[in-house]
């Protein structure tokens, strides 16, 4: 039997990312949290994005006695001093959803001209060894600007309100190989894969 790697994550947008990326490599075998009903939601107490990422991949490789990949992420707005950051996905409250979070992110942002709206996605990547030690660590970041309105329907959570530098187009107006290309997870994802390819 190959390699088998648990994704730490219940998120079908970073999941289905995750495995696009690895397509090529047919010697892993893939699992996420969305195949474990068994799994509750691991508190993320964090305070950073790191943080956060550890603890899922070492909770859940304790518990499968698997290798554990967990990518914790979000958005970080200038103009809200890095908010929602670690919140990004409980943005507009305890009913969040990536709907809500994007029009409570338009309204804190209305009024506020182009050059104030700069942001950057941020992806923390933490693979943990079966017995929950945290083996390998990368980070990726993507530059850009929040829009003024929904573009774009491929994608997640801010995907449709989020225009990479150097692009006049948004995230969810990409192609999944484009955004994985440019991505705060592609970029990390690109060192862990390497890392990956490396073990027995
Ligand atoms: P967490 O890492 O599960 O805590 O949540 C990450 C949250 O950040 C997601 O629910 C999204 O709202 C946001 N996020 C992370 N990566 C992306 C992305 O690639 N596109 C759009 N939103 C993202």
């Amino acid at each position: 039997m190959g390699l088998e790697i648990i994704i730490a994550s219940k998120n079908r947008g970073k999941i289905k990312e995750i495995l696009f990326f690895f397509k090529d490599n047919k010697s892993i075998e893939w699992g996420s949290l969305a195949d474990f009903v068994d799994i509750p939601d691991i508190e993320e107490t964090g305070d950073t994005f790191y943080e956060n990422a550890s603890l899922k991949a070492s909770t859940v490789s304790l518990l499968k006695k698997t290798y554990c990949l967990a990518d914790d992420s979000g958005l970080c707005v200038d103009f809200l001093d890095g908010r929602p950051g670690v919140y990004s996905s409980r943005y507009s409250g305890k009913d969040a959803d990536d709907a809500k979070n994007r029009e409570k992110l338009l309204q804190e942002l209305s009024g506020i001209e182009t050059s104030q709206r700069s942001a950057r996605f941020v992806c923390s990547m933490v693979l943990s060894d079966p017995s929950g030690k945290i083996v390998h660590t990368s980070t990726g970041r993507c530059e850009g600007i929040i829009g003024f309105k929904e573009e774009g329907s491929m994608g997640f959570g801010y995907d449709s309100i989020f225009i990479p530098s150097g692009y006049g187009i948004t995230m969810a107006q990409l192609t999944e190989s484009e955004k994985n290309s440019i991505s705060h997870r592609g970029k990390a994802l690109e060192d862990m894969k390497e890392y990956i390819g490396r073990l027995p």
